[in-house]
């Protein structure tokens, strides 16, 4: 069970004059001066049904990127029956061809396809190049290597055999297929979650979100180019609720691999319990949702860096984190320093398309997005409990754009204090410093999602408190740091309550739910 040693990949600078910010600046004209047109990938075909949806970037609206083909639902049925038929072949090659496959992937983002990868990031998920890189470049490169090793280490856990009888597992994949929904904010996921799947044997039918078709397909040409089998990994876009329904319509549906939204996630666990009857086998559901993350400054906590804690946590990646912070609980006596430095942080905050390299916040994803945060900064601005003591302007005349904001609120369950709103907006609660228990109380008891959460303190008594209070309260729960920033091996990510069935990624527990083990027992 040797297999390459995984390390974490080294992050990029991309500062001026680097051989790498050259390349993708080049890289980023060139692909945006170019139009594509992205097929449906069944069975290896490039299907093009000619029902066609635009893709556009965020900050650029008006520029089209090119185009993407719907499915229909005989797409869908085909996708189905494909990933079927490539089944048995694919789960009985050896594990070491499999992982001989993602590892090759790994390789070709790390190098020829770095920039592109990167560039389609950039332009179709309006992320600066500093955040494209971690994601779209490090962080899957990291998926990729260690999910093989995760998956010798699950291969490796064998059950004792002293008593005379070979006791065996056999980690054998799921019976049927695996659907993977993949959200917009992670290029990253969107190739980890129809990958790890496949790796432990697998096959997929993959529906991208439509805000990220277009990194989609370089996800599709790499893994084509490392070697992935036609009919192994299946990609299907259009219409998500006929996509969904005649999925989940299938008895050989097996898993659901999702990252997205709590109520579209809900409605597949219906529909799934309403299907129940007719599937060979109980599905497995793992599902990472939403989050409405926290941060809580103890009175000894030192303010900058509470202050930066804030600013990156929940302004970095323009707060389209599902682990962004988006709340914060501030003690008083620190709230003047935490103030001044968080405004000064947010005042060096440069905003506009990732081309310039300068600039730190870039477009939130679409316009839905956009309607939805500037309706909530509206609100907050004409309600007497909420102050906007920075940023609070938005503009969609050329992108998506909504300034780093932040809101004061007088009632700790003022609804932006409670809602998630995915976007570059905080709001914060200044607390008094006797009401330390109490905030930590009322942060749990206003967690209806529990993903992330930081605490910061340079009283270990009161870290060891708000590390107890709040157990429940994250999957994800950071000392003295900011909320984000989970690294695959170091610190799997996931979290309970709405946010999702915390099966870790980037954690072995993750490639434990895609396979079904079989005990062996054999006398002699
Ligand atoms: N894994 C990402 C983070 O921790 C979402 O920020």
């Amino acid at each position: 069970f040797q297999v390459p040693t995984a390390i974490n990949e080294p992050v990029k600078s991309y500062a001026p004059g680097t051989p790498e910010r050259e390349e993708v600046l080049a890289t980023y004209k060139s692909m945006y001066n170019s139009s594509v047109d992205v097929p449906l990938y069944i069975n290896g075909e490039e299907i093009r049904t000619g029902d066609t949806g635009t893709m556009s970037p965020p900050h650029d609206h008006k520029h089209s990127l090119g185009t993407y083909h719907k499915a229909e639902q005989q797409h869908i049925q085909k996708a189905i029956d494909t990933a079927l038929e490539a089944r048995e072949k694919w789960a009985n090659l050896a594990w070491e061809q499999r992982a001989a496959i993602f590892l090759r992937a790994a390789e070709l983002i790390a190098g020829p396809y770095r920039a592109k990868i990167n560039a389609a990031t950039m332009l179709a998920q309006s992320k600066n190049i500093f955040q494209a890189e971690i994601d779209a470049a490090c962080e899957f490169i990291d998926f990729l290597r260690f999910n093989v090793e995760f998956m010798t280490q699950i291969y490796e856990d064998q059950p004792d055999s002293t008593s005379g009888a070979w006791n065996r597992l056999e980690y054998r994949p799921l019976e049927g297929f695996v659907y993977a929904i993949t959200p917009f904010n992670f290029t990253a996921i969107a190739g980890n979650l129809p990958a790890s799947a496949a790796l432990m044997g697998n096959t997929v039918v993959w529906k991208p979100s439509d805000s990220q078709i277009y990194s989609a397909k370089v996800i599709v040409d790499i893994f084509k180019e490392a070697g992935v089998p036609d009919g192994v990994i299946n990609v299907v876009y259009g219409d998500p609720v006929m996509i969904t329904d005649t999925v989940l319509a299938s008895p050989d549906f097996a898993g659901i691999h999702f990252t997205g939204s709590t109520h579209v996630f809900k409605d597949i666990w219906a529909k799934i319990g309403t299907n129940i009857h007719n599937y060979k086998t109980y599905p497995r559901i793992v599902g990472e949702t939403g989050g409405k993350d926290f941060i809580v400054a103890h009175p000894s906590a030192n303010a900058k860096q509470v202050a930066t804690g804030i600013a990156r946590g929940a302004f970095e990646f323009q707060g389209q984190k599902c682990s962004a912070a988006s709340r914060a609980y501030i003690p008083k006596s620190l709230w003047a320093d935490v103030e001044k430095f968080l405004k000064a942080d947010i005042k060096s905050f440069k905003m506009g398309s990732p081309e310039d390299m300068g600039n730190f916040i870039t477009a939130v994803i679409h316009e839905g997005s956009f309607d939805k945060l500037a309706k909530f900064i509206d609100q907050a601005k004409e309600d007497d409990g909420a102050t906007i003591i920075a940023g609070g302007g938005y503009d969609k005349s050329e992108g998506y754009f909504i300034e780093p904001t932040v809101i004061l609120a007088e009632d700790p369950k003022y609804t932006t204090m409670c809602t998630e709103l995915f976007g570059p907006v905080i709001t914060i609660y200044v607390y008094d410093d006797n009401k330390w228990e109490e905030t930590l109380t009322l942060v749990d008891q206003t967690s209806e999602y529990a993903l992330t959460g930081a605490i910061f303190s340079t009283d270990r008594y009161a870290a060891a408190e708000a590390t107890k209070a709040l157990q429940n309260a994250a999957g994800n729960f950071y000392i003295n740091d900011k909320p984000t920033g989970a690294v695959v091996g170091q610190q799997p990510f996931g979290g309970a309550r709405a946010s999702g069935t915390n099966d870790k990624a980037g954690s072995y527990l993750n490639l434990l739910r895609w396979v079904s083990p079989r005990t062996i027992k054999e006398t002699f």
